[in-house]
Parts: C-alpha cells; sequence; structure tokens
C-alpha cells in the first residue's frame, strides 16, 4: 500500500428540517457574529429568511452579504471581503450553492491574510488564522461543503484557480434535503452529473487510497441510486437526501484524493466555449470510463461499481446521462489542438489512472464530439 495522509470532515448534520439546528450549531463553536455569504436567488426561495430568523431568535447577530456571482472572481472575493472587513464578524456562514460556498470560503482567506486570491493558488499558503465556517449547501452536486478548497476565476480571464488551505474547511456542514428543493431543474441536472464525476474521478484517480475509496465507493451508490429521478425531476424528499448525502462525500472523496481526465478535458469546454461545468464533464466522463477501462487497476474498481448498480458501468452512464437530455454544444472539431493544449496544463489531468498525454486527450475529444454528433 502507499502512503497517505487522510483530511479531516466537517461535523455532518444531515436530515430533513435540521436548518433549525443551525443556532446550537454556532453555539458549539463559540461564536455570536455572524456574516451570512449568499446570492438573491436564495434569498428569494426563503432559505436566508429562515435562516436568519433561527440565528435572531436565540439571540445572535448576523448580517447578510447578497453579492455572490456564479463562478466568482477575485473581485467578487473582495467585495465580499471588503464587507467583512467592515463587520468584523466572528464566524462566516455559506448558505447556497457552490458559487456561495467558494465566495465565503474567499471571504475568509482574505479577511486576515493579505493580498489576493491568485497569491494563495495551491495549498496551504494561509499563513494567519481564519474564521470557523459553516456550510449549508442547497445544491447536491459541488461537494464544496467538505473541501478545504475555494475555486475562483482569475480577473479578466476564465482561468480557475483552486486555492486550498486545510483552515478553510468548514466546522460543520449542514445537508438538509428541505433546502434542495428550490433548485431550478437545470441546475439540480448539472450538479447531480457534476456529483456523479465527483465520485466516478476519484474512485480511480492516482491518489486514491483506502479513506477516500471508501467515500467515493459509497457516494457512487448514493449518487446512482438518486441521480435519475433527480434528471427527471420527480425525486422525493428520501431521492433528495441521499443526492445531497452522496454528493457531499464525493466532496470528501475528492479532498482525500483528487479527480481526472474527464475534469481536465471538460474545463477547457467551458473555459472556451462557456459549456456549463456539469454538461461538460458529462459530454467527456463516458469517454474517460473507457479510456480508463484499459487501466487493469481501474478496470476492477468500475467492476465493483458495476456489481453496486447490477449491471455494467459504462451503458448505464451513457444511458442516464442521455437522460439529462442537455442540448449538443457545437464545437467545430477545429479547435480541439487548442483544447488539447489547454487540457494538458489542468492539473487534475495528472491523477488519471491513465496518463494523459497528447494522443489521448485529442482522442477523447474527438469520440467525445463523434458521440456528441451521431443521431
Ligand atoms: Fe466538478
Amino acid at each position: 500500500m502507499t502512503s497517505f495522509d487522510a483530511r479531516p470532515s466537517p461535523r455532518i448534520v444531515f436530515g430533513a428540517g435540521r436548518l433549525a439546528e443551525l443556532p446550537e450549531c454556532v453555539a458549539t463553536l463559540g461564536v455570536s457574529k455572524l456574516l451570512l455569504v449568499t446570492d438573491p436567488g436564495i434569498v428569494a426561495a426563503g432559505h436566508v429568511g429562515r435562516a436568519t430568523g433561527y440565528l435572531e431568535a436565540a439571540g445572535l447577530s448576523v448580517t447578510v452579504f447578497q453579492g455572490t456571482h456564479v463562478n466568482p472572481s477575485e473581485s467578487d472575493i473582495e467585495a465580499c471581503r471588503s464587507f467583512a472587513t467592515e463587520l468584523q464578524p466572528d464566524a462566516i456562514i455559506g448558505l447556497g450553492g457552490g458559487s456561495s460556498m467558494d465566495t465565503a470560503k474567499g471571504c475568509n482567506f482574505l479577511l486576515h491574510n493579505p493580498g489576493r486570491m491568485s497569491d494563495y493558488r495551491g495549498y496551504g499558503l494561509a499563513k494567519n488564522a481564519m474564521l470557523p465556517f459553516i456550510a449549508i449547501p442547497t445544491t447536491a452536486g459541488t461537494g464544496s461543503e467538505c473541501q478545504s478548497y475555494a475555486v475562483v476565476s482569475r480577473d479578466g480571464s476564465h482561468e480557475k484557480m483552486a486555492c486550498g488551505d486545510p483552515k478553510a474547511l468548514a466546522k460543520i456542514a449542514i445537508l438538509d434535503p428541505e433546502l434542495t428543493v428550490s433548485q431550478p431543474q437545470p441546475v439540480a441536472t448539472l450538479t447531480a452529473l457534476d456529483a456523479l464525476s465527483h465520485a466516478l474521478e476519484s474512485a480511480v484517480c492516482t491518489k486514491r487510497n483506502p479513506i477516500s475509496s471508501a467515500y467515493s465507493a459509497e457516494a457512487f451508490r448514493l449518487i446512482a441510486s438518486a441521480i435519475r429521478p433527480v434528471l427527471a425531476g420527480s425525486a422525493g424528499p428520501d431521492t433528495r437526501g441521499r443526492m445531497l448525502l452522496g454528493a457531499a462525500m464525493a466532496g470528501s472523496a475528492i479532498e482525500n484524493s483528487m479527480l481526472g481526465a474527464a475534469h481536465a478535458t471538460a474545463n477547457p469546454l467551458t473555459a472556451r466555449f462557456d459549456v456549463a461545468h456539469g454538461h461538460a464533464v458529462s459530454l467527456m466522463l463516458p469517454h474517460v470510463v473507457r479510456l480508463n477501462s484499459a487501466d487493469p487497476a481501474a478496470a476492477a474498481i468500475y467492476d465493483g461499481l458495476a456489481r453496486t448498480l447490477g449491471e455494467p458501468l459504462l451503458p448505464w452512464l451513457e444511458e442516464t446521462i442521455a437522460l439529462a437530455g442537455l442540448d449538443t454544444p457545437v464545437i467545430d472539431p477545429a479547435t480541439i489542438p487548442d483544447l488539447a493544449a489547454d487540457a494538458a496544463r489542468q492539473w487534475t489531468g495528472r491523477f488519471n489512472p491513465v496518463p494523459l498525454r497528447d494522443p489521448e486527450i485529442t482522442s477523447l475529444y474527438h469520440s467525445s464530439f463523434a458521440a456528441a454528433a451521431a443521431p
């Protein structure tokens, strides 16, 4: 066995209606002046009003920052940091999707550490303390609530920077399936596909270890049991709960290992053609599974996941993605050399079980675009 360091998980508070326990969660951290980071959609859905209502009823002070934008940039983080500097909270709550989590985490990096987010690209570069952070996801997908990374776009470009630090990990994640009811169907679809890709990529990546593999396997079991009703818009409370917990556990799997070729090849599709992250990953994932099946150890792991399903993995995966009914993006194959050059620079690709060189990347794009163009 190879050596590894397991990373901690937040305290997970899971269950329908458990947002009501937010004041008790805050009390365990010994804090009382809270900054809640969210976006206007989550305010409109009523979740922010419920959270602040519970906190204020318990005599706690909470101030809302609702300036989160999709795919937050360095400037977005700076706006939140400046708001927080004025307020001087003693803890931060992120309530919303991945963008709210990333904005809250990014603000936490910069509140007591100098510079910009680009100074913290990588892992463990923040010298000063961060505030206790409580993550409350309203989407079931990114798994950001269980990760110590903030993903932030560099100002003036689409380049995404992963800025990680053990101090940025949430102390508590409240997983309340009632909060995911408000997700618009396109969000539920794309985040579900992303979560599925997290379980599958972390399961076989070269940084996998016994801890991450346990998270990946259980994440896959939960997500596989829930994803088709979620894609169909027919998921009931129990199914939504399995999806939410599966997405969080896939986040813990990434925290303890890495991703792989589907993310490495999807990110350039998002950067160059604005294909939404979950969509881009779903376009690449079956082709990556086919490629990785050439690696005997990865193939054995896929076989284990197929036993969980009770049917072969790849056909199930292709059928599941087809059920999402996503429109095929029109991408000129002449752009493949540029996409491949971008993909080769993606950090996540280095951890794919089959080494990713130009021929493999080019072939992945060709097979994905050919499949998408097929009638
Ligand atoms: Fe992802």
